[in-house]
């Protein structure tokens, strides 16, 4: 049954939506009638997710690409856990420090030092949503290769849109240069974010699994390359 919990807004609400296992809220009466009207939005949104339709609105049973359930997917892991807090949204410094001491330990680095690859894979990478998506369908990896969703956040190149989640990146290698420290920088942010932004919104590409090195060099490339767009 579900546990109410007293989470409030923003993230924590998320949260909740997260460890809904079932909903009182929802249960059908006799008649098998469910009372929307009785429910908030957020109840309605939990119960249209993963209750709705036996389930088949949003199937939780579907296996993931990277093994388990979209169920399992649903878990906070210790980071999120932590970063899902009540208040101004920022953990304790001690917890804080901890984050970043955890997300600089997942990072591993290439042989040979962090090279740039090639910017035009780097550019259809920093487009592409694909991959690793919960949903009626299933993600095949072996059709395509998955993408590093970065557009939905920034803007990069000006020959396409891009959300504003994140900081505007157009002309990142111009501005920046392409010295080791701001190389090191860029390849930490892609593969752990965390070391410099505890509890961002930026995912964890790198320590998730998300994107490899190759992926994240050719990405790099798109930012850093003077012949890439985004430092016309
Ligand atoms: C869900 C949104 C989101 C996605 C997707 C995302 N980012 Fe970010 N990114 C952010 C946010 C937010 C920040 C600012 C850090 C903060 O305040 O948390 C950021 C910061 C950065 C920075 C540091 C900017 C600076 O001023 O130096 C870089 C570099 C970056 N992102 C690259 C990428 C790349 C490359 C991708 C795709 C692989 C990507 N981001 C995907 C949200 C996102």
């Amino acid at each position: 049954m579900f546990k109410k919990t007293s989470l409030a807004a923003g993230v924590a609400a998320f949260a909740t939506i997260l460890f809904a296992g079932g909903c009182a809220f929802a249960e059908a009466d006799k008649s098998g009638q469910v009372d929307y009207t009785a429910m908030t939005p957020h109840e309605l949104a939990e119960y249209l997710i993963f209750e709705a339709n036996d389930g088949g609105g949003f199937n939780l049973a579907q296996e993931m690409q990277e093994g388990g359930t979209a169920r399992d997917r649903m878990q906070q892991d210790e980071l999120q856990k932590a970063c899902s807090i009540i208040g101004d949204g920022k953990p304790d410094e001690e917890t804080m420090a901890a984050i970043r001491t955890a997300a600089q330990e997942s990072i591993v680095y290439p042989e040979g030092g962090i090279q740039l690859g090639n910017w035009e894979r780097g550019r259809e990478l920093a487009w592409s949503g694909f991959g690793y998506r919960v949903g009626h369908n299933y993600d095949d990896h072996n059709v395509r290769e998955v993408g590093g969703t970065c557009y939905n956040c920034h803007q990069f190149a000006t020959d396409r849109t891009g959300g504003n989640v994140g900081p505007v990146l157009t002309g990142y290698g111009k501005m920046r240069g392409t010295s080791e420290p701001i190389l090191k920088y860029v390849y930490d942010m892609i593969y752990n974010p965390h070391v410099y932004f505890p509890c961002t919104h930026m995912p964890r590409f790198g320590s998730s699994g998300f994107l490899d090195k190759e992926s994240i060099a050719d990405i790099m490339a798109y930012m850093f390359d003077p012949e890439s767009p985004v430092n016309e």
